[in-house]
């Protein structure tokens, strides 16, 4: 093979240097998931396996691919029932399926602001919503994480400067992707309401997790009227994949006009629709798994602060729960320790955190036993002894 360019094989050699060289590992499923997005199990459903193929006979849904893009050929027709299921599901005007949340962030982010925009983000924000800022037109400004403070700060000092029809746009997470912890949604509704600021909200570790019936935290909180978009994944609580841009019929029609990661790609399969449909249907029906998971998170809690190490997580009532460890061979050491012990517990490391908050990231799902969160929860309280 062509050998690498040697700027590129001494950019590798400095990520080893810092231990910090990715790789991919062997997935090993009998070890005790506490890594896995899948919050309430529906990845692994055979239910939901077998619905899925139920649902494509019944409706004859046939074919393997969808054979192009949505603006040519690939519009199955269940895009539109899903999507018309999405608005009464997500109390929506309307909804846009993309092929993934990278996609739906990429082009949302590099096709709405325009030049002279503003964009305020929170500073954890995902990264997919960072490259999409950065291949737009406006001008990205981060505020420190979840600080209602810090936002009007940098508002106010941006405000001399803001071009008299300059839009500001606002960028959240409801449940933020590494902490597990939130933003507080209302009072943030508020101020942007105040300051005539465009608020949008990824809900991608919410949905399944928040709500009656998983619809979120917006939802959760009746903030979804109130809100300019909200960006919702399937590939975490639904357990599948793609995602959906909730908001008006005049961004629907926006983004498909302008958002290049939706026109420029060949759409989902029949068999991946499907599955998002069924995924919904267990979702309606008030799926039991969302209460189980809300106790074990309840249970978590509760046996985290019996072992005394309440302190050391971030607080979090979401699926996801860190635990800080500041140091990137002690968090890969932990890991191991916890992998050992059968609990498939994962190190986030720099640079996917900054250097120094390398952290466990914890994730419950509902089919986690007492038994098996206890036990996870013991090692850990051994390794920080
Ligand atoms: C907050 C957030 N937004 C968007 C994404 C991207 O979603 P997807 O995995 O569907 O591309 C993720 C997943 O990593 C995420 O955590």
């Amino acid at each position: 093979m062509v050998d690498l360019p040697q700027k590129l094989a001494r950019k590798l050699d400095q990520r080893r240097e810092k231990n910090a060289f990715r790789h991919l590992p062997d997935v090993n499923h009998d070890l005790i998931d506490f890594s896995s997005n899948d919050y309430l199990g529906l990845a692994r459903s055979r239910a939901l396996f077998r619905a899925a193929d139920d649902f494509l006979n019944k409706t004859q849904s046939f074919g393997n691919g969808s054979t192009g893009s949505r603006l040519i050929t690939g519009n199955h027709p269940l895009y539109v029932t899903l999507e018309k299921k999405f608005c009464e599901f997500h109390q929506s005007e309307s909804a846009l399926i993309f092929n993934s949340g990278y996609d739906a962030n990429l082009g949302f982010f590099a096709s709405v602001p325009q030049r002279g925009d503003i964009i305020l983000y929170d500073e954890y924000i995902h990264a997919s919503i960072r490259d999409g800022l950065s291949l737009g037109q406006g001008k990205a400004i981060k505020f420190r994480h979840n600080s209602l403070d810090d936002l009007k700060n940098k508002l106010n000092r941006e405000r001399a400067k803001i071009l008299e029809n300059a839009v500001v746009y606002v960028v959240t997470e409801s449940i933020f992707s590494m902490d597990g912890d939130s933003p507080d949604l209302k009072l943030l509704v508020d101020f942007c309401e105040v300051n005539n600021c465009y608020l949008v909200v990824d809900e991608a570790h919410a949905v399944g997790v928040f709500g009656d019936k998983g619809e979120g935290l917006v939802q959760q909180l009746n903030l979804q009227k109130r809100i300019f978009a909200r960006i919702v994944t399937f590939g975490k609580g639904v357990g599948c994949h793609g995602a959906v841009v909730l908001t008006s019929e005049s961004l629907k029609s926006y983004l498909i006009n302008f958002a290049r990661s939706f026109i420029y790609t060949t759409g989902l399969s029949p068999h991946s629709l499907a599955t998002i449909f069924m995924a919904y249907d267990e979702l309606d029906k008030k799926s039991k798994a969302i209460s189980q998971l809300r106790k074990n998170i309840e249970f978590f809690k509760i046996e985290a602060e019996r072992l005394n190490l309440s302190s050391r997580f971030i607080n979090s009532n979401s699926a996801i729960h860190c635990f800080l460890v500041a140091n990137i061979d002690k968090a890969k050491t932990f890991s191991l320790k916890l992998q050992e012990g059968a609990c498939d517990v994962r190190a986030i490391l720099s640079p996917t955190v900054p250097e120094g908050q390398e952290r466990l990231r914890i994730c419950l799902h509902s089919y986690n036993t007492d038994e098996e969160i206890l036990k996870m929860l013991r090692l850990l309280s051994v390794l920080v002894s």
